[in-house]
C-alpha cells in the first residue's frame, strides 16, 4: 500500500505545539494538568506513529468503520497509520502497568476544509484504573474529574453529561458546556470497555477514560477565529499569549480573500477528502476555506460535476495575483492527474 502522507503533513510532523511555551494550546494543556495531582503520569512524547492494532482493533473499532478508510486516516503503511486520536496509547500504557494517565500528542485526520478543521490537531487523552470496586465508583469518580476540568476552564457556566457512544466505552458520556449562549461539546469519555481492559490484560479492574481537542478548547477559550493562526509564527499572534494566561485574543487586520472556483465531472472513486488534501497539498496555510458551491447532473450523459470555491486568504499579508494563481493552476493539474476527473473548462 502506498502511503497518503503528503509532503505538507510530513512537515508538520514534528511540530508538536502542545510543548511550545506560552501557545494557546500549551496554555490549555497546562491549565487541565493542574486538576491532576503528581500520581498521573504524563505522556507528552509518544511517538505519532502508531500500528493500526492500536489506533482501531484493541480499541474495539469495527472493521468497516468509515474513519479506518485511507480516505480519511494516513496510513505510513497498510499496518500503520498517523494516530486519530490519542487513545491509540490506552492499550499500550495499561498493558505497561500504568493506572493513572494523560497522554498529549498531536493527531492526523484526513478532513475538509474550513475554520475549524485542520488535519493536524491535539489531544489530550486520560485513564484513571480502579481495583475491587464497583461501576457507580467509578462513574462517580469520573464525574467529579470531569466538573473540576470544567468548572476550571468554563467558570459558572452550566454543562451536562449526555449519553453518547464510542466503541471502546461504556456507557459513554459527552460533556456539553453552555457557553456564549449556546451548548457546546467540549470532550468524550467513560468507562473503559470490559473487551478493552482484556485486550490490555486487565480483565479484573475498572477504569475510566476521556479524550478532549485542544484547539478546540483554545478556540472557544481565547476566541480564536480561524484553526490555521495556531500554526502561525507571526508575532503579533505568539505575542498575544506571552502571559500564559487565557485572554482574549484581538484580530489584527485581515487580508483581502481571493477566490477560485473549479469544476469538474466526478467518478465513482471520487473522495471529498482526496481533493481536500490536493488543495492543503498546493495551498498550504493560505487556504482558509473550500466549499461546493454547485451540484449538476447532466440529463443525457448521467454524469454529475461538483463545482467548488476554494478561497485563498493568509493570516499575514496580502497575496499576490501570481501566487494564487500559479497554486490554483497545480491545483488544477494534480486534480486531473490524480483524482483521474475531467475538468471542465
Ligand atoms: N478518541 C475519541 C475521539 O477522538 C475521544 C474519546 C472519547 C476519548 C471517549 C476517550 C473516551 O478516552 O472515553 O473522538
Amino acid at each position: 500500500m502506498k502511503t497518503n502522507i503528503t509532503q505538507n503533513i510530513s512537515s508538520k510532523q514534528n511540530s508538536k505545539l502542545h510543548l511550545q511555551v506560552n501557545h494557546p494550546v500549551e496554555i490549555i494543556k497546562k491549565r487541565i494538568y493542574k486538576v491532576f495531582g503528581s500520581l498521573f503520569h504524563k505522556f507528552e512524547n509518544l511517538s505519532e506513529v502508531v500500528n493500526v492494532t492500536n489506533n482501531f482493533d484493541l480499541l474495539l473499532i469495527p472493521q468497516n468503520h468509515p474513519s479506518r478508510k485511507p480516505t480519511d486516516t494516513y496510513y505510513v503503511d497498510e499496518n500503520t497509520v498517523l494516530r486519530t486520536h490519542t487513545s491509540a496509547h490506552q492499550v499500550e500504557l495499561l498493558r505497561q502497568g500504568y493506572e493513572q494517565f494523560l497522554v498529549v500528542g498531536d493527531c492526523y485526520r484526513r478532513d475538509e476544509i474550513d475554520s475549524t478543521h485542520y488535519p493536524v490537531f491535539h489531544q489530550m487523552e486520560g485513564v484513571k484504573i480502579f481495583k475491587n470496586t464497583d461501576e457507580l465508583t467509578v462513574k462517580n469518580d469520573l464525574v467529579e474529574t470531569i466538573t473540576t476540568i470544567i468548572e476550571l476552564l468554563f467558570p459558572n457556566a452550566p454543562y451536562k453529561l449526555v449519553d453518547s457512544y464510542f466503541p471502546f466505552t461504556t456507557p459513554s458520556y459527552e460533556v456539553e458546556v453552555f457557553w456564549n449562549n449556546k451548548w457546546i461539546e467540549v470532550l468524550g469519555c467513560g468507562l473503559i470497555h470490559p473487551d478493552v481492559m482484556k485486550n490490555a490484560g486487565r480483565e479484573n479492574e475498572q477504569a475510566w477514560a476521556f479524550g478532549l481537542g485542544l484547539e478546540r478548547l483554545a478556540m472557544i477559550l481565547f476566541k480564536i477565529p480561524d484553526i490555521r493562526l495556531f500554526w502561525s509564527t507571526d508575532e503579533r499572534f505568539l505575542n498575544q499569549f506571552i502571559s500564559g494566561e487565557i485572554i482574549e485574543f484581538k484580530p489584527y487586520s485581515k487580508f483581502p480573500e481571493c477566490y477560485k472556483d473549479i469544476a469538474f465531472w466526478i467518478n465513482e472513486d471520487y473522495n471529498y477528502n482526496d481533493f481536500c488534501e490536493l488543495v492543503r497539498d498546493t495551498g498550504k496555510d493560505l487556504v482558509e476555506n473550500v466549499s461546493l458551491i454547485d451540484t449538476f447532473k447532466h440529463p443525457k450523459t448521467g454524469l454529475t460535476s461538483h463545482c467548488y470555491r476554494v478561497c485563498y486568504r493568509s493570516n499575514e499579508r496580502n497575496l499576490t495575483n501570481k501566487e494564487v494563481n500559479e497554486m490554483f493552476f497545480e491545483l488544477q493539474t494534480l486534480t486531473s492527474n490524480n483524482l483521474h476527473v475531467k475538468l471542465r473548462v
